[in-house]
């Protein structure tokens, strides 16, 4: 009796100090399991980060035998088959990847309301300019219903994301030039198709040179990492999230600026929530006002999405 209950104990702490197939198993900072589940190995996704991936092996220990930092795609690749959804040059083949306007329409939460001619594409850049008008054009039909003193531009992807068993990893990035002057609202984000929240923010200034990363889990519970981009408006910089399934009901999704972790939020009851994905320049609302007097540029390249698919 005694002796078998020894040997359960011992079955249970050796089984709780591997983690669970997709779950994190190094990196920096990490202070949990660093040994996988049988069947799946850990993979380096980063400096931050290693994942247990299936694949050859099952329960061997952290191995930091990449090298870069940009492996995230290449490891993923290598163990699970991963896919791309959008490629880096999407605006070129404008019509087959996106949309004009929100998904819901030309109108939201700021005095922006979006118009078709505020769009272009050149050389694979896309460019969204908002112009304040000389008499305001009634309100935005979206809460809290604006004045609207501009018309801008926004872009919606025609795939949606979904984080789940099947596709339990994406990669969502893209470079930006994005304008930080009051009154410009600029943002690059995932919000649900069916409700809200899940909310993503990858990218939004608002009328200063701090990036807000959020996660919005109720309109009161939220995550935020604020990050000062000082040039933001002037040189494209790369912002980038890896979501990953945590458990049956969460995500965990991790920020990065330039390559460079910025923090992780827990984006609790994300699992199996479809998402937009949404480019726009709103102005004034959350970023102040007035907003400019001129013409605003917002700028978007080399945009991506890419996903493990487990079956
Ligand atoms: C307003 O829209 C931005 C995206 O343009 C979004 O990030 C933000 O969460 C929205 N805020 C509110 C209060 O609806």
């Amino acid at each position: 009796m005694a002796a078998k209950t020894i040997l359960s104990l011992g079955f249970l702490s050796l089984a709780a100090a591997q983690a669970v197939v997709y779950g994190q198993c190094g990196g920096i900072g990490w202070t949990g399991p660093t040994t996988c589940a049988s069947g799946s190995s850990c993979v380096k996704s980063n400096d931050y980060y290693s994942q247990c991936l299936p694949g050859s092996g099952g329960a061997t220990t952290t191995t930091t035998k990449t090298t870069t930092k940009a492996t995230t795609t290449t490891a993923a690749a290598a163990a699970t088959g991963w896919e791309e959804v959008i490629g880096e040059g999407s605006f070129s083949s404008f019509s087959s990847f996106w949309n004009y306007l929100y998904p819901w329409g030309s109108d939201h939460n700021g005095s922006a309301r979006m118009k078709q001619d505020k769009v272009s594409v050149s050389g694979g850049v896309l460019t969204l300019k908002a112009d304040r008008l000389s008499t305001q054009d009634g309100y935005s039909t979206a809460n809290p219903k604006p004045a609207i003193w501009y018309w801008s531009g926004a872009v919606h992807a025609k795939q949606t994301v979904v984080i789940n068993d099947q596709f339990p990893n994406w990669e969502i990035r893209g470079e930006f030039k994005a304008p930080t002057a009051k009154g410009t609202w600029p943002a690059f984000w995932l919000t649900g198709t069916q409700s809200w929240p899940p909310e993503i923010d990858i990218l939004e200034f608002k009328g200063t040179t701090n990036n807000w990363f959020n996660t919005f889990r109720s309109s009161s519970d939220v995550s935020t990492t604020q990050v000062t981009v000082s040039n933001a408006a002037t040189t494209f910089h790369q912002y980038r999230i890896w979501a990953t399934k945590a458990n049956a009901n969460d995500v965990t999704v991790h920020f990065y600026v330039d390559g460079d972790w910025k923090g992780q939020h827990n984006a609790a009851g994300f699992v199996n929530k479809p998402m937009w994905i949404i480019i726009n320049l709103q102005m004034e609302g959350s970023s102040g006002s007035p907003g400019p007097s001129g013409t605003t540029t917002y700028q978007a390249q080399k945009v991506y999405v890419g996903r493990t698919r487990a079956y």
